[in-house]
Formats: C-alpha cells, structure tokens, sequence
C-alpha cells in the first residue's frame, strides 16, 4: 500500500486531504496524519476516514510519502524527533514549510536524498492556490511528478528552481495580501462613488476573479486584455492613466521586491 502521512494535521494538511481525497489521489484507507490535538484527531478521522494519532516517528516508519506541514518554528525539534526513522526507512518527504530550504531540510533529516520542496499560497485552502516545487538535486525525478500529482489538486503547479522561491514568495505567497488590498481600494472607490459597500465588494470580487479567469481561459497576455478594454479617449483609459500617474504598476513591483528580500533574510539567505 503506497502510504502518505501528514506531520502536522492543520490547515494545509487539511486543504490537501481535502483536494487529494477529491481528487482520487488519497485513499482514506492509505492515510495517516500525526498531529497532537486529541480533538482535531478526532475531527480528521470523523470528517474524511483516515488514521489520525500523534506519534511522527510511527508516522515517517509507515508511510512511503511523508508531507511536513508543521509551522517553521517547530520544523527543527520534528526533525530531530524522527531522523533515525527517516535513515532507516527513506520515505519520501514533501515540506510546505515556508523558509526552510532542501539542504536544511537534508541535514536535518541526516542526510536523506528524496526531498521536495514546495510553496503553495492561501488560496490552496479554497483548493485555488498555486504552488511552486523544487526537489533535491539527487531526488530522483518520479518523487517530484508524485508531489505534482498531488498539489495539483489544490490548483495549478510550477517548477521553479530553489535559487528563485524567495521570489515566489514575494510574487505568488505573499501576492494574495496585494490583491486583497487592491480590492479594498476598489471598493473604497465605489463607495466614494455612492455605491453602498455590499454591492462594490460583489461588483469588486467579481470584476478580479472574473479578470483572472480571462486572462487564463484566453491566454492572451495582460497587454492584448487591457487593449481590449481600453477604447480611445474612453473611461478606461482615463482610470489608466490615474494610476500610471500614481505609480502603481511601480509599486506593485516593489511590493514584489520588498517581499523577495524579506523572505530572503527570513530564511538566513
Ligand atoms: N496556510 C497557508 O496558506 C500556507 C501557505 C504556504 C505555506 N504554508 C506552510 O504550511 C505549514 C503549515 O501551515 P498551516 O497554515 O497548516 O499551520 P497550522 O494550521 O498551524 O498547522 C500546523 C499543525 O501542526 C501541528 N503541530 C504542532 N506541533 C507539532 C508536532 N511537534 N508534530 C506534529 N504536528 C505538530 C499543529 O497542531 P496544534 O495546532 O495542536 O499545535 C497544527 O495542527 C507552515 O510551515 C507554513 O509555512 C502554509
């Protein structure tokens, strides 16, 4: 039986149970999750039928893919608590922990060679998200089309490069708070504009979940769109201009640039 266990029964853990069970990646049957709480053990396996217990060197001896999706803080001390299991046994192991690099990662685990690295985002938990992977450089390549498999169940997925995933960070993990922000202005504009609030944020979501969905369903690129919509001496254009004048699309950039560098020292990089 081609087990997968979750260190760390939490959100993540969840959104992925949730997307791979969904999806006929998981098995309830071939899941195990090792997490402390008496009550969220009980809430895992009354919800989606899987083994739920809190011991992660039993965990890492029974499964052949282990997922870590414990908080950073507490990677280290898991680590140390199931490297004797992980030398003996060698599963394969996929981290989501964030700022936690591959070699970290191999150390601690004493020095394991089938190691993924993955950077899902929030929306994931709506089963939306987009999640960039990277693997080992001695991790054979079906470990990382295994992990593919199943993040793409929680949206879409991208290989980038480890070098890169403080960009993705800034760009894709932080990049939900920038969209979010840009929402709230939107709606704020409509309300100075005599909307009522309720119906800005529905006009607001709509027009960005909907821009998205265009933008990837046409696969034109943002360019093409915008020309699309932007009708000479028109209303857009003169929205356009507004923010040009602001230096939005300059901002953005260095929002991107700010969060890149931060993850970069977060991480000791
Ligand atoms: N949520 C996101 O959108 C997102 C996005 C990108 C990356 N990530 C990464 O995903 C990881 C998990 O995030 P999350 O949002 O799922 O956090 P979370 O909801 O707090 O889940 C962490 C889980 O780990 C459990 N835990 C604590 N100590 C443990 C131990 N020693 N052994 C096993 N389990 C332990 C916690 O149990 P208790 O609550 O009982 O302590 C909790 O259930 C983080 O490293 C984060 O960087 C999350």
């Amino acid at each position: 039986m081609a087990r997968w266990g979750f260190i760390g029964g939490g959100k993540m853990a969840e959104a992925l149970l949730r997307g791979g069970l969904a999806a006929g990646i998981l098995k309830p049957q071939e899941v195990l999750i090792s997490t402390p709480g008496k009550d969220r053990q009980e809430y895992l396996r009354k919800t989606y039928g899987v083994a739920a217990f809190f011991d992660n060197p039993r965990l890492v001896r029974e499964c052949e893919t282990v997922v870590l999706a414990v908080k950073p803080q507490v990677l280290s001390g898991v680590l140390e608590e199931i490297r004797e299991a992980a030398r003996k046994h060698r599963p394969l192991f996929i981290s989501v922990v964030a700022g936690f690099p591959l070699e970290r990662l191999k150390a601690g685990l004493g020095g394991v060679e089938r190691l993924v690295r993955v950077m899902p985002n929030t929306p994931a938990l709506v089963l939306s998200g987009v999640s960039a992977l990277c693997k080992a450089p001695e991790t054979p390549e079906e470990d990382l089309s295994r992990a593919e498999a199943l993040f793409s169940a929680l949206g879409e997925v991208v290989r980038v490069p480890e070098a890169l995933f403080d960009a993705v960070t800034g760009l894709s993990g932080s990049g939900p708070a920038y969209v979010f922000a840009f929402i709230e202005a939107l709606v704020d504009g409509g309300v100075r504009e005599g909307l009522s609030r309720e119906v800005a944020e529905r006009l607001a979501v709509g027009t960005v979940l909907g821009a998205a969905r265009l933008m990837k369903e046409t696969g034109k690129d943002p360019y093409a769109l915008k020309a699309m919509v932007t009708s000479p001496g028109g209303t857009t254009i003169a929205g356009l201009k507004a923010l040009a004048d602001r230096g939005f699309h300059g901002a953005v950039m260095e929002a991107v640039a700010a969060a890149t560098r931060r993850a970069r020292e977060l991480s000791g990089g």
